[in-house]
C-alpha cells in the first residue's frame, strides 16, 4: 500500500494503464462545513477535476472504471451542479459514462441543515425546500476490454446482493455520523459504501486508486478485501489520521505502507476548521 502527500493532478508515482479501479470522493466544492474557501472560484474546482481526470484515465487499465461519489453543493442558496459538471469533463477526457446510482442516506441523520421546516412556518406555494438525503454515484468506464484477474476469489456473494438489494440502483446506506471520530477531519464516506463499490468493480489482486483519500476509507476497505492500494491526499495533516487508521491489523496482517511526502503536499485542516467553526457559531 502506498500513500503519497500531495497534488493528485500529478500522479507520477503510478504507471500507465496499472490501476483496476478508481474510487474517490472529491472535496464538495466550496462546501460551507466541510471545505469553505478552499478554491478561489467554480473554474478552478472544475479544473482540478479536470486535471485528475486526466491522470485517472492515463493510469486505469482498459474496461476498467473511476467511480466518484459527489453531490451537488448548495451555497448561499445557490445549487453548483457538481455532478452534471462531472460527468461533462470525465467524457470530454474520453471516458463512457456507464452508471449513477443514488445514495440514499436515512432520515433522522441530516448532517447540515434541515431546510424542510420552512413551509410549517410558511403553508404556501413557493415555500418548500426539502432535505437533502441522497448523493451520487457515478461510474466512468475507460474503453476497452477488461481483463479479470483471481476470478474465482473474486467471486460476488449473490445471496447478499439479493438479501441486501445491490441489484438496485438505489443503495440505502447510512452514512457517517458527526460523533465518529474521523468525520471531523473531513468528509468521509462509509465503509460500506466502498465495500460494495469494491466488491463489484475489482478483482482480488488488483490496485485500487483514490486520489482524493481523505481519512484513508478506500485504502483500508481495501485492503481488507485483498486489493493492493494507492492513495494520493494534498493535506499532510492527515497523515496521522490514515496512517492510524490504515495500519491496523486487519484479518489479512498489517499492510506495509509507503508514504512518500511531496514538495506539493499542504497543511490545510486546521484552517479550514477554524472556518467551519466560524461559520458555526454565525449561522
Ligand atoms: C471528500 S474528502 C475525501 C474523503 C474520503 N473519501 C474519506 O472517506 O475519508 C476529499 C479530500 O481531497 C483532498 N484534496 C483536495 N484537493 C486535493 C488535491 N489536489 N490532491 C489530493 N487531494 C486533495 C482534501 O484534503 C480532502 O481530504
Amino acid at each position: 500500500m502506498r500513500v503519497i502527500f500531495g497534488d493528485s493532478r500529478n500522479m507520477k508515482e503510478v504507471e500507465d494503464n496499472s490501476v483496476g479501479l478508481v474510487l474517490t470522493s472529491p472535496p464538495y466544492y466550496n462546501a460551507p462545513f466541510d471545505f469553505p474557501d478552499l478554491f478561489p472560484s467554480y473554474a478552478d474546482y472544475l479544473s482540478l477535476l479536470n486535471g485528475v481526470g486526466k491522470e485517472i484515465f492515463r493510469v486505469l487499465e482498459e474496461g476498467r472504471v473511476a467511480v466518484f461519489v459527489t453531490a451537488d453543493v448548495r451555497i448561499d442558496g445557490e445549487l453548483y451542479p457538481i455532478v452534471a459538471d462531472l460527468i461533462k469533463i470525465m467524457q470530454s477526457l474520453g471516458f463512457k459514462y456507464q452508471e449513477r446510482i443514488i445514495w440514499k442516506k436515512p432520515e433522522g441523520y441530516i448532517r447540515i441543515s434541515r431546510r424542510s421546516g420552512v413551509l410549517i412556518q410558511h403553508p404556501y406555494p413557493l415555500y418548500y425546500y426539502p432535505d437533502n438525503v441522497y448523493e451520487d454515484i457515478v461510474v466512468f468506464k475507460k474503453p476497452g476490454k477488461f481483463i479479470p484477474r483471481n476470478k474465482e476469489e473474486s467471486k460476488i456473494d449473490v445471496n447478499k446482493f439479493q438479501r441486501e438489494k445491490w441489484y438496485l440502483s438505489v443503495w440505502e446506506i447510512t452514512n457517517v455520523l458527526p460523533n465518529n471520530k474521523y468525520s471531523k477531519y473531513t468528509a468521509p464516506f462509509p465503509e460500506e459504501l466502498a465495500r460494495r463499490i469494491i466488491t463489484l468493480y475489482s478483482y482480488v489482486g488488483d490496485t485500487v486508486l483514490d486520489p482524493f483519500a481523505g481519512t484513508g476509507t478506500t485504502l483500508k476497505v481495501a485492503n481488507e478485501l485483498k486489493r493492493n492500494a494507492i492513495g494520493y491526499e494534498i493535506d499532510l495533516e492527515l497523515k496521522d489520521i490514515i496512517l492510524e487508521r490504515i495500519g491496523v491489523n486487519t484479518l489479512f496482517g498489517k499492510p506495509q505502507i509507503e508514504v512518500i511526502e511531496r514538495e506539493d503536499a499542504k497543511r490545510l485542516r486546521t484552517k479550514l476548521r477554524e472556518k467551519i467553526e466560524e461559520k458555526l457559531q454565525n449561522r
